[in-house]
C-alpha cells in the first residue's frame, strides 16, 4: 500500500525532515526503465501541428515539416511526439473541429505524408501519439449535416444534442450552459420540423458553434470512435490524446448549472466517461507495442484526475495542478506531494506538465523577461527530476515567451467569442534559423500564419545551437542527465525539511532535487550530496540562488 507520513499537525517547525513519504505501491524496489512500459516514464514533446515547422512553404506548418525536423527532437534526447489534430477540418477551432477523422487535412499533408512521417520517427526511436477529438465533431461533419438535414427525433439528430427551446416558442436555450469559449452553449437552427420550415431546436456545444457536442448516449457514436481508434492503431500509432476526455457524457436532463463560482458543473466528469476508457483500454491491449491513451481532464482535484487512470482505463492523465500553481514552494509542494499520493490510490504514475497549447507560456506565467526563464527552467527541472512522464510543449526549449498577437491576426474562436485575448500568444510558429521572420519555418520567404516577433532573431534555435548557455543546451543536458541518473532509481518520494521558500524533494535514496522559489539564497540540506546539474549558476558556498533548481546525486 502507500504510506504518506509526515509532521503531526502543530509539529515543531524545527522538524529537520518531513518525512513524508509517497510510495508507489507495485513497485518499493522495483528499478524504473527495466520492464515498465515506456509511458511511465517517457518524456513527450507536443508538436502543434501548424506553428513547428512548414514543410511546402505556404506559411503553415505540416506533416512533412515535422518529419524534416524529426533528428533535431532526436537530438533533444525526448521519447515521444504528440501532434495536435492533422486531421479534415475547416480549421475553426485549429484542427479541433474534425469533418473526417480518417484523413489528413491537405493543408497539413495527406495520409502517405502521415506514414512517411511515422516510419521515420519510429526509425529515430521516438513513439507518436495523435489527438483524438471524441466530444464533438465539426458542423462540416457529414453526421452534422445530415443532422441538420432532417427533422428533431431523427436517427441523423440522434447522434447530437439537440433539443427544443424553453419560453414561448421555443425561443430560449435550453438550459443556462455557457461555452468555455464564451457566450450560450446553445445555437438553434433554422426548420427542421416535418411541416414548419421556421426556427427549429436547439443544439449543444460546450466549445464554438462549429463544435457540435456528440451524444455518447448513443451507442453508434462509442462504435463510430472505436473504429476511429483502430484506424489509427492500424496504422501504427503509439497512443492517443484524448481531447476533453471528461466531457464525453452529459446528463440526460441537462440540468441548468447552479449560480456561483464553486457549483458543480453538470457537463463535466459524469460517472459514465470511465465506461468509455475501460472498453478503450481493451481496445489498445489488443495491439502489440504498449499502446496507450493519456486524458485531457480538467478536473478538480488530483483525485478526480485519478480516476481516468486506474488500472482498466487510460494510462496517462495530464496533471495539470502544477500547470495552474504559483510560483510557491508550498505549492509545489502540495501539488507533488498530492498527486503523488492520488496516482499511487490507483497504481498509477504521474504525468507532469508546464506549459500547452492552450495556457501562457510558462516563461511568461512565471513573470517574463530573465526572471522568468530562471524560473522557468528551475520548475522543469524539478519536474523532471519527479517520478513518472513529462510533457514538453514545443518552443519551451527555446525559452520563447507569450507573444501579445495584435487583434487583427488573431485566430482563436476565444477571442471572437468572448472579445478575451485569446491562445494566440502561445501558438506562434517556431524560429528556425535566420536572423528575421519567418525565421526558417519553410523553405521560403512566406511569412508564417503568425507573425513572429523580432527578438526571436537571438532565440532561434540556430542561435542556440551555437551558445552553449543556451535554454537548449539546457533542456539537451537535463534530458540527458535524467535518462542517465533516473533509470533504475525507485519512485519513492521524501520531502526533505529545506530553508524557508524552498522544496527539497529525495527521490529513492539517490537523487536530491532542490528549488529555492524564494527571494533569499537558500542553505542546501546537508545530505543533498554531489551536484549534479543546476538551472542557473550556483554559489560556491553551498547555497542555492534565488529562481534555480538543482539535482544532487546522494550516492
Ligand atoms: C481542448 C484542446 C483545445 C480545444 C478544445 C476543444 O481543450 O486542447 O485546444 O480548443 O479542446 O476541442
Amino acid at each position: 500500500m502507500s504510506r504518506i507520513s509526515g509532521p503531526r499537525q502543530g509539529g515543531s517547525v524545527e522538524t529537520a525532515r518531513f518525512d513524508i513519504a509517497v510510495r508507489l505501491a507495485w513497485d518499493w524496489n522495483v528499478p524504473i526503465n527495466s520492464s515498465r512500459p515506456w509511458w511511465q516514464h517517457s518524456v513527450c514533446y507536443q508538436i502543434y501541428v501548424r506553428s513547428f515547422a512548414d514543410g511546402n512553404g505556404d506559411g503553415v506548418g505540416d506533416v512533412a515539416g515535422i518529419e524534416q525536423r524529426l533528428p533535431y527532437l532526436a537530438d533533444l534526447g525526448i521519447d515521444s511526439v504528440w501532434i495536435t489534430p492533422f486531421y479534415t477540418s475547416p480549421q475553426l477551432d485549429h484542427g479541433y473541429d474534425v469533418s473526417d477523422y480518417r484523413d489528413v487535412d491537405p493543408l497539413f499533408g495527406s495520409l502517405a505524408d502521415f506514414d512517411s512521417m511515422l516510419g521515420r520517427a519510429h526509425a529515430l526511436d521516438i513513439r507518436v501519439i495523435v489527438d483524438l477529438v471524441p466530444n464533438h465533431t465539426s458542423s462540416e461533419h457529414p453526421w452534422f449535416t445530415a443532422a441538420l438535414a432532417s427533422a428533431p427525433g431523427s436517427r441523423e439528430r440522434e447522434r447530437y444534442v439537440f433539443r427544443d427551446g424553453s419560453g414561448r416558442g421555443g425561443a430560449k436555450p435550453p438550459n443556462n450552459w455557457r461555452s468555455i469559449f464564451g457566450g450560450p452553449a446553445w445555437t438553434r437552427v433554422d426548420g427542421g420540423h416535418v411541416d414548419d420550415d421556421g426556427p427549429g431546436q436547439w443544439y449543444l456545444h460546450l466549445f464554438d458553434a462549429s463544435q457540435p457536442d456528440l451524444n455518447w448516449w448513443n451507442p453508434e457514436v462509442g462504435d463510430e470512435f472505436e473504429s476511429i481508434l483502430r484506424f489509427w492503431l492500424d496504422r501504427g500509432v503509439d497512443g492517443f490524446r484524448i481531447d476533453v476526455a471528461h466531457g464525453l457524457y452529459k446528463p440526460n436532463d441537462l440540468v441548468d448549472k447552479k449560480r456561483g463560482d464553486r457549483a458543480p458543473m453538470p457537463m463535466w466528469d459524469q460517472p459514465e466517461v470511465h465506461e468509455v476508457y475501460r472498453r478503450w483500454h481493451k481496445i489498445l491491449e489488443e495491439y502489440d507495442g504498449q499502446r496507450m491513451a493519456v486524458a485531457e481532464a480538467w478536473t478538480d482535484t488530483p483525485e478526480s484526475m485519478a480516476r481516468y487512470i486506474r488500472a482498466d482505463e487510460l494510462q496517462q492523465a495530464f496533471n495539470f495542478h502544477w500547470l495552474s500553481a504559483k510560483w510557491s514552494a508550498a505549492a509545489f509542494r502540495d501539488v507533488v506531494t498530492e498527486t503523488l499520493a492520488a496516482v499511487s490510490l490507483v497504481d498509477a504514475t504521474a504525468t507532469w506538465v508546464l506549459s500547452n497549447h492552450d495556457v501562457v507560456r510558462h516563461v511568461t506565467r512565471y513573470g517574463g523577461g530573465d526572471k522568468g526563464l530562471a524560473r522557468a527552467k528551475a520548475a522543469v527541472l524539478m519536474m523532471l527530476g519527479l517520478p513518472g512522464s513529462a510533457y514538453i510543449y514545443q518552443g519551451e526549449e527555446l525559452g520563447l515567451e507569450q507573444v501579445a498577437v495584435l487583434p487583427e491576426h488573431r485566430e482563436d474562436p476565444t477571442y471572437f467569442r468572448s472579445g478575451e485575448v485569446g491562445r494566440d500568444g502561445c501558438r506562434v510558429p517556431i524560429p528556425w534559423s535566420g536572423s528575421e521572420p519567418p525565421y526558417g519555418f519553410g523553405p521560403g520567404d512566406a511569412q508564417p500564419w503568425l507573425p513572429q516577433p523580432a527578438e526571436w532573431k537571438d532565440l532561434t534555435v540556430e542561435a542556440q545551437e551555437a551558445d552553449p548557455d543556451s535554454t537548449l543546451h539546457f533542456y539537451r543536458k537535463v534530458l540527458a542527465t535524467r535518462r542517465e541518473v533516473t533509470t533504475g532509481i525507485s519512485d519513492e518520494v521524501t520531502v526533505l525539511g529545506s530553508a524557508p521558500g524552498t522544496l527539497a524533494l529525495r527521490r529513492g535514496d539517490a537523487l536530491v532535487c532542490i528549488i529555492n522559489c524564494g527571494s533569499r539564497p537558500a542553505k542546501v540540506p546537508a545530505e543533498a550530496g554531489r551536484l549534479v546539474i543546476s538551472s542557473g549558476p550556483m554559489h560556491g558556498n553551498g547555497t542555492l540562488p534565488p529562481d534555480t533548481a538543482a539535482w544532487f546525486a546522494t550516492a
